[in-house]
């Protein structure tokens, strides 16, 4: 398994600006880190694991079994993280390095997002990400024994605010029958303006949390794309709650949520832990959204690492083959050399030149989901 270190803290190239202010700019609330706030994930103290009623396969949904590379579909929410450790989770996140340093915004998302801080500016938060008592239970519930994307990925974060006039305006489009399009444009009956569009994830598995309070939320629920083309929607977590998703492999959208001025979500990328299980991650959805040089050293070791652990391997079973006397199959041989090659390339390809990354700038789909 890969190891990461805590990439060196950010003199970042200027992130995306922010969106335009409505008419009443929403505030964001701020917060100083204290130390004694820093740090200091407790499994036993700031976990609050109850396994998911329900966890929806690829069968369930109508896709082929082996759609991804475990069964796993979606989960229904579950208890994750305790209420203190949501607080801390939010008073590391809404500081100013972070505000000010890691928000970045784009054309297919009706919020800004906060990316590639955890290491640098939120211990806590990292730590309860990367703790393997933390990645135990997410990989329980993927069926899959998981290893956190890389350190960029840990704690990516969705941030919207509104104003209490946007609020109730929205509640009252929403109320006459029309779904809001969370400042994203409006919605016609009978469909909604997904504030994040139809789209499949750069990364295999993905455990999303909420850090707001949904008391008088509405809507924000997953839309997933069946096996038979119909649209499932999948009810959003409470504050604490988590769910987990095989999203690299199954088109969905995030519909908008209404009737609360404040909706922070917080996700958590992963991988396959073996070097034997395919890994398909893209950097699609995340390379306009950040800083290169950190996102490309990461992608690349670990791949890189994964190449050198297959090597690793097939050399062992030449050696075993050679020890008993007998040769490997040329057929064999040429067969892992193929692999790699697909693997490098797909790996090479990835990686796009800085300046032919258009920052900001996602891959869009204006489809409308029908509710
Ligand atoms: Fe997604």
């Amino acid at each position: 398994m890969a190891t990461w270190t805590a990439p060196a803290p950010a003199p970042a190239p200027a992130p995306a600006p922010a969106p335009a202010p409505a008419e009443t700019k929403p505030s964001t609330p701020k917060h100083t880190i204290t130390s004694s706030e820093a740090g200091g994930f407790d499994p036993q103290k700031h976990l609050n694991f109850t396994p998911p009623h329900k966890v929806y396969t690829m069968s369930d949904i109508g896709l082929p079994a082996d759609t991804g590379v475990s069964p796993l579909a979606v989960s229904d929410p579950f208890p994750l993280f305790t209420p203190e450790a949501v607080a801390r989770m939010r008073a590391e996140i809404l500081s100013e390095p972070v505000l000010l340093n890691c928000q970045y915004t784009s054309n297919i998302a009706a919020y800004s997002h906060l990316r590639g801080y955890s290491a640098a500016h939120a211990p806590f938060t990292h730590a309860a990400w990367t703790h393997p008592a933390t990645v135990a239970l997410v990989s329980a519930v993927a069926g899959l024994e998981l290893a956190v994307q890389f350190d960029y990925e840990v704690a990516h974060v969705n941030l919207s605010f509104k104003t209490e006039e946007q609020k109730l305006s929205e509640l009252r489009v929403y109320c006459d029958g029309g779904a809001s399009g969370d400042g994203d444009g409006g919605g016609k009956g009978g469909e909604a303006v997904p504030i994040l569009g139809w789209h499949r994830d750069s990364y295999p598995f993905v455990c999303v949390v909420m850090l707001s309070d949904t008391a008088g939320m509405v809507g924000g629920e997953t839309a997933l794309r069946t096996g038979t083309g119909e649209v499932l929607k999948v009810r959003g977590p409470h504050m604490g709650h988590g769910v987990v998703m095989q999203g690299r492999y199954i088109e969905h959208a995030a519909l908008p949520a209404v009737g609360a001025v404040e909706r922070i979500t917080m996700v958590t990328s992963y991988r396959p832990r073996s070097a034997a299980v395919r890994d398909d991650t893209v950097l699609t959805t995340v390379r306009p959204i950040s800083r290169l040089p950190e996102l490309y050293d990461q992608f690349a070791t670990y791949r890189l690492e994964m190449v050198a652990e297959r090597v690793r391997e097939q050399l062992r079973r030449l050696a075993a083959a050679r020890a008993s006397g007998t040769a490997l199959a040329t057929r064999d041989i040429k067969r892992f050399l193929d692999e790699q090659e697909r693997f490098l390339a797909h790996t090479n390809r990835e990686i796009v030149d800085d300046a032919d990354v258009v920052m900001g700038v996602q891959p869009v789909s204006t489809t409308v989901v029908p509710v």
